[in-house]
């Protein structure tokens, strides 16, 4: 019987409340694969889960954490993984309803594994996680659409979140003028990490009544939803791309045809959570090669699973810039 430290979220009287505590093993849902979690980080559907959306996890107590890299204690299926190896479990039913990274051993099915790529250690996979894997789906969705950097500027919303940031900065790398939406005063980050223009979410999307604006992004990389997403794609240029990975200002979409109907607008929608394990293997390989960012350790902190609990309310407060990477010990 192994114990052993979890960050646990528990319900007491519709109140959500979260206390770092011991977990035994024989705790862990059935799976092939039994993990040692090395790293984890902190995403936006952590926080969701953290305090008590019921959209993201339906049964508490719950240990959150959409993602996690660790060790192979035990495969007792018939994959590839073995005791030993290094792996990324993150995505599907992960710290939603399936225990997940906030604890320092996962169990879960072995088609939920991927092997780390050599050229990524367990904490670098993680100042990725999810919100750099994600960030790197839309970019794939805006180079194989065939956007170049010539074709003009791509917007960036939700900039100094995690998925932002890091999509900001990768896009900066391939050479493209990214220009950065915020609601935050953090113009010296967003600059260091290649933003070349910064714009005020604040004024933003100001015309709900025009269907069409002044055409301005070949791309758009959109986190935030709601009337942001509206405006982007309304400003799109004729024939442009946008992508669509988040709701972190709303759900809704508040838009009519005629961006699509008249200027030929793709919007592609994005999900980190179900991707194969082909294409997995494909986008961790280009975080830690083509598209590797050397300034990782400036975009995140790293915190132990007892500083967490004040992380997450950063980033249900909105507050929270760049990445946080979990280390488990
Ligand atoms: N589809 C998928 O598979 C997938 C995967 C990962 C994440 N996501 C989603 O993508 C979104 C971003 O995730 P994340 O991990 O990057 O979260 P995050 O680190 O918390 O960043 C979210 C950013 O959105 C902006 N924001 C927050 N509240 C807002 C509001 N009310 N109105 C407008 N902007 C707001 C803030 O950036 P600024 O202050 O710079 O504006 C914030 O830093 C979330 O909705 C998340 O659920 C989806």
């Amino acid at each position: 019987m192994t114990d052993f430290q979890a960050l646990i979220v528990e319900e007491h009287d519709k109140q959500y409340v979260r206390r770092i505590g011991c977990r035994r093993l024989q705790d862990l849902p059935d799976g092939d694969l039994l993990v040692r979690v090395r790293y984890s980080s902190l995403n936006y559907k952590d926080a969701l889960s953290a305090s008590g959306n019921r959209g993201v996890t339906k049964r508490y107590p719950h240990t959150p954490g959409i993602d996690s890299a660790g060790t192979v204690v035990e495969n007792r299926g018939g994959g590839s993984l073995r005791a030993g190896d290094p792996v990324i479990v993150s995505g599907f039913d992960l710290g939603m309803n399936t225990s997940g990274g906030f604890g320092q051993y996962i169990r879960v099915p072995e088609e939920w594994g991927v092997r780390l790529p050599a050229s990524l250690t367990p904490k670098e996979s993680m100042m990725y996680g999810t919100a750099g894997f994600t960030a790197a789906q839309c970019i794939t969705a805006i180079v194989n659409y065939g956007v170049k950097p010539e074709d003009g500027d791509v917007l960036v919303s939700g900039a100094t979140g995690g998925v932002g940031s890091i999509a900001v900065a990768i896009l900066a790398k391939l050479g493209y003028r990214v220009v950065a939406l915020t609601g935050k005063s953090e113009d010296a980050f967003l600059e260091r990490i290649g933003a070349r223009e910064i714009l005020s979410r604040q004024t933003f999307a100001s015309s709900p009544e025009k269907a069409l604006l002044r055409e301005r992004w070949a791309a758009v990389v959109d986190t935030v939803g709601g009337d942001y997403l509206a405006t982007a794609i309304k400003s799109t240029r004729y024939g442009g791309i946008v992508t669509s990975c988040g709701n972190a200002a709303s759900g809704d979409l508040p838009l009519t045809v005629y961006p699509f109907i008249l200027r030929g607008i793709h919007l592609v929608g994005i999900d980190s959570a179900n991707t194969t394990v082909a294409k997995r293997q494909e986008l961790w390989q280009k975080l830690g090669g083509e598209w590797r960012l050397d300034f990782l350790e400036e975009i995140c902190r790293e915190v132990p699973l007892a500083d967490l609990g004040s992380c997450i309310d950063l980033v249900l407060a909105s507050r929270l810039t760049g990445r946080v990477v979990v280390n488990l010990g």
